[in-house]
This record gives C-alpha cells, sequence and structure tokens, in this order.
C-alpha cells in the first residue's frame, strides 16, 4: 500500500507544532505519506485515540480525517527515518539551564540527538527541515554532523520556520500570512527547496511562499517573536503610565493602533506574555548579540523581557495594596490558567508566577479554567496544596472569595453573570481583570470594586484617602 505514496514525510517531535502541522499537510497532500514519530510513547498513544494530547480548535476533526489514511503516529524513530525522503524536525528547544548561557540560550541536546540518529539510520539522501525556533547558524552544526561519516549519502538541511500561534493553529496553518523556506543557495539546496515549495503549493498561494537563504530564514523566525513580544511589552509599559494619569489604555492602543503604519493588532495591554516562544526567543536573541559583542543590542531587546516580568509582579501588588496590604488567609479565584484563550497550554503562563506570589502571601487560591486544569497542577505541583484548589466551574470557583483575578481572556469570561458571582462573594467584592475582557462599568455598578490594567480603579471607597494614609 505504501508503494501508492508518491513521497513519504517524517516529522520528529509531536507537540504542538509538529502534530497539527503534520495534520495539514497530509490533509492537503493526500498523496504523500505523512508519519509523525516521539520519544514520548504516552504522546503518540495520545495522537491515536480519540483524547489529542493537545487541545487546539478544530485539530480534532483534521486528525480523524486523515488519521489512518495517510497520517500515522508512531515511536518507532529509526524506521521513520529508513523510509522518509523529507524529515521534518519540531523537537523542544528550550533555554538551557545549565552552564554556559544558561537562563538564555537555547537548549540543543535534543536536535545534536535527533541529526545523530538520523545519520545513524539513514540509507538513502533526504532533506531536513528545521521547524523548531533556531539560534541563527544552527542549519550549519546540523550539516558538520550529517556529514561526519564517510557517507555518500546527500543530506539537504533547510529552514521552514513555523508561524502558527495557539489557539489558532489549524487557521493559521491553513491561510497562513507566509510560508519562509531558506535553503543554501547551491543547486542541490535550491532544488530541495523547491520540494518544498511543492509542497505548500498544494493548498498556500505561491506569493504567500516566501523563500530565501538559509541564515535570514533561521533570524526572521527569531526577529518574528521578538518584535510581537516587544509590541506586548511597549503597551504595557505604557499601561503603567495610563494608571497614573488617569489615562484609559484601551483608548490609547486604539487611537496608536489606527495609524495604518502601526496596525492595530498586538496591542491589547495585558498581565504580560506567556508561552512557550516569545521568552524563549528573546533571550536566545539577547545570547547571540552578546556572543557577537552588541551589548547595546542585547540590552535592549532584554529589556522587552524584563518590562513583561515587571508587568506580572505590578499586578500582584495591585492586588496586595487594593486589598488592604493583606491576603493572609483570604480567598482569590483565578479565573483561566492558560497562557491565552483557546489552548490548554500553560508553559510560561503568567499565571503562575501570580499564583505563585498569592500563595507567597498566604492567601487561598481557587483555579479555574476550561482547558487548562491538568496543567495548571502540574504547574503548582510543588506548591502547598492544601491552600489551592482546582475547581472547573466558575460559578463554583468564585462562590464565598475575596476577590477574582481574571488571568486569561476566555469568551466564556465576558459571559458570566457577574450579579450572581458578586451575590455569593465576600465583600466588600474585588475583581482583578489582568485581560481588560470585562465590561467594568457594568462590573462597578453591581458593586464590585474594579481593577483593571491600564485604568483608573472603579471603586466604592474614598480615594481621597490611600490605603496608605489610612494606615498612618
Ligand atoms: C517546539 C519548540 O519548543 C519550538 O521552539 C519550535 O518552534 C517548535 O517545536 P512545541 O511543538 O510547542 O515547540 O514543543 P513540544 O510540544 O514540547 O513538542 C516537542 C516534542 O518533541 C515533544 O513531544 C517531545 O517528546 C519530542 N521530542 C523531544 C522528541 O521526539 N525527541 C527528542 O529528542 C526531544
Ligand atoms: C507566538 C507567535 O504569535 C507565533 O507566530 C509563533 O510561531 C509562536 O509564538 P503563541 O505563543 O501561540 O504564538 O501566542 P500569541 O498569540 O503570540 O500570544 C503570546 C502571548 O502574548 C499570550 O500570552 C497572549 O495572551 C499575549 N498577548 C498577545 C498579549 O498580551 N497582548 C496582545 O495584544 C497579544
Amino acid at each position: 500500500m505504501n508503494a501508492s505514496f508518491e513521497k513519504k514525510i517524517l516529522c520528529i517531535g509531536a507537540g504542538y507544532v509538529g502534530g497539527p502541522t503534520m495534520a495539514m499537510i497530509a490533509r492537503k497532500c493526500p498523496n504523500y505519506k505523512v508519519t509523525v514519530v516521539d520519544i514520548n510513547p504516552q504522546r503518540i498513544q495520545r495522537w491515536k485515540s480519540d483524547r489529542l494530547p493537545i487541545y487546539e480548535p478544530g485539530l480534532k476533526e483534521l486528525v480523524e480525517a486523515t488519521r489512518g489514511r495517510n497520517l500515522f503516529f508512531s515511536t518507532d524513530i529509526e524506521e521513520g527515518i529508513r523510509e522518509a525522503d523529507i524529515i521534518f524536525v519540531s523537537v523542544n528547544t528550550p533555554t538551557k539551564t545549565y552552564g554556559l548561557g544558561a537562563g538564555m540560550a537555547a537548549d540543543l541536546q535534543y536536535w545534536e540527538k535527533t541529526a545523530r540518529q538520523i545519520l545513524a539510520c539513514a540509507r538513502s539522501p533526504k532533506i531536513i527541515v528545521e521547524k523548531s525556533t533556531l539560534p541563527v547558524k544552527t542549519a550549519l552544526a546540523m550539516e558538520r554532523i550529517l556529514k561526519s561519516r564517510e557517507s555518500r549519502i546527500h543530506f539537504e538541511v533547510l529552514s521552514n520556520p513555523e508561524f502558527l500561534a495557539e489557539g489558532t493553529a489549524v487557521r493559521d496553518l491553513e491561510k497562513p500570512d507566509r510560508v519562509l523556506i531558506g535553503s543554501r543557495l547551491t543547486p542541490s539546496g535550491l532544488k530541495a527547496r523547491q520540494e518544498l515549495v511543492d509542497i505548500y503549493r498544494n493548498w498556500v498561494p505561491e506569493e504567500n511562499i516566501i523563500t530565501s537563504d538559509i541564515w535570514s530564514s533561521e533570524l526572521s523566525k527569531l526577529v518574528s517573536n521578538a518584535f510581537l513580544a516587544q509590541r506586548i511589552s511597549s503597551i504595557n509599559a505604557i499601561s503603567a503610565l495610563c494608571e497614573k494619569t488617569e489615562a484609559d489604555i484601551r483608548n490609547v492602543a486604539m487611537a496608536v493602533g489606527r495609524d495604518g503604519r502601526i496596525g492595530s493588532r498586538f496591542l491589547n495591554a495585558s498581565i504580560g506574555f506567556g508561552g512557550s516562544c516569545f521568552k524563549k526567543d528573546i533571550l536566545n536573541l539577547v545570547y547571540i548579540c552578546r556572543h557577537y559583542g552588541l551589548e547595546e543590542v542585547a540590552e535592549y531587546w532584554e529589556s522587552v523581557v524584563h518590562i513583561n516580568e515587571y508587568q506580572k509582579e505590578r499586578f500582584v501588588r495591585h492586588m496586595l495594596t487594593a486589598m488592604f496590604n493583606t491576603l493572609a488567609g483570604k480567598k482569590i479565584c483565578i479565573l483561566g490558567f492558560a497562557f491565552k484563550a483557546n489552548t490548554g497550554d500553560t508553559r510560561e503562563s503568567p499565571a503562575i508566577h501570580v499564583c505563585t506570589r498569592l500563595l507567597e502571601e498566604r492567601a487561598e487560591l481557587v483555579i479555574s479554567d476550561p482547558k487548562a486544569l491538568d496543567n495548571a497542577r502540574l504547574d503548582l505541583g510543588h506548591l502547598e496544596q492544601e491552600r489551592i484548589s482546582f475547581v472547573q466551574d466558575p460559578y463554583e470557583a468564585a462562590r464565598g472569595v475575596h476577590a477574582i483575578a481574571v488571568m486569561t481572556e476566555w469568551d466564556l469570561y465576558r459571559r458570566l453573570d457577574y450579579q450572581k458571582i458578586y451575590d455569593d462573594m465576600i465583600k466588600p467584592a474585588f475583581i482583578f481583570d489582568g485581560r481588560n475582557v470585562i465590561d467594568h462599568e457594568k462590573l462597578y455598578d453591581i458593586g464590585f470594586n474594579v481593577y483593571a490594567i491600564g485604568k483608573t480603579p472603579l471603586t466604592h471607597f474614598d480615594e481621597s484617602e490611600s490605603v496608605q494614609d489610612l494606615q498612618a
């Protein structure tokens, strides 16, 4: 049956990137056999089951339409390598936690291991496609490893960074703004590049497929993420100023975003950005700049991460001062734990920082999220469990609490019956909206004391006397 497939594609790494990307390729290229492998057998088992390992709108339908037809999941990495013509590598590249560059550089151990495994198993020429976000010049290291053995097998390394965002992965894959493919500019490099272009041409308009040299492609991915994160840190920095000046960040963002040169997207002030990529990729960019002696450039980008840490901590301090400078023994309902809406992913979620700090202040937490509670349990597993509970239903979670803190912009939270929630809370009732998703005036009218990002608080207290004054 395999003989009927035109080409065989393998993807190493069945994560948030590898899984959805391969499902889309399988869907759009029925002549290609697509196999996804991973070192984690539980993960592969879940991909084969009804309970996929990740939640992503539209993903289940996509996988069900292709699985067993031309999309396969397996743990046999060696066999996969042997039979593949094209190998996508999307293993994780976390921030290094040890040795030189700890806390900043990308940890490339999985990459190198994968390259060596490809070399050991391959019996025929292959195109290797870098999907993971990598430091510029990783392809060179990859090529050196692949050429290190006396073998006549030719490997061509391409860079094809993934720009999908979680929560919208299926849509982003179906209608990408652009597909970027970088290659060596040699005859074999250009030929391999064309093979990859031919795959995407099955559904992506030609003008949206950009080709370049390999180093520009690798660097573009890091820079794209750095630019997106920089916008959020810029608007978040201004949110602090708005709170001091009675300006409203939403009005400022709208006015600024109406300038076509700037554009309206990625200007939502928030409690800070999270997710597996932004922080890791910026720190990696900073590390590379330092490596080349570009200290000022490194500091410039590093400040994007600093503002993000500042924004998360600022939020916690607001909660503390607003609630009379003590949170000890107070019950706080956390609405949302995912790093953004429409995903169960909690990697680098600002909720982790906020919850950790609130526990340090001896608060009791009731955590609610429609998709991320399993991950939340793991993230907070090392903290005092007797002061944390996990409750799926938001009404139940908010019952009898002193305050609510919104951490994720789930649509669900816009539509809750806040009168009902207010009635069951301890008074004075506080709400801290870390995403500016709820109607603040309406909450205020119900009786809440409302604290949003980048706006003057709406409280029923006499604000001419600050809490600090009261204490004096
Ligand atoms: C990863 C990278 O973190 C990101 O930088 C890149 O842009 C895309 O790939 P993601 O898919 O979100 O992102 O990571 P993750 O969900 O952790 O998936 C990686 C998978 O690779 C895991 O399932 C892991 O088990 C697997 N893996 C890791 C291997 O199969 N082999 C390895 O040697 C290491
Ligand atoms: C990001 C990039 O968007 C994607 O192109 C890349 O391939 C991987 O990294 P992702 O991490 O899935 O994708 O999420 P994204 O939508 O970019 O959001 C990142 C964080 O920024 C989230 O915590 C989100 O809530 C926050 N954010 C986003 C804001 O705080 N304000 C905004 O205006 C936009």
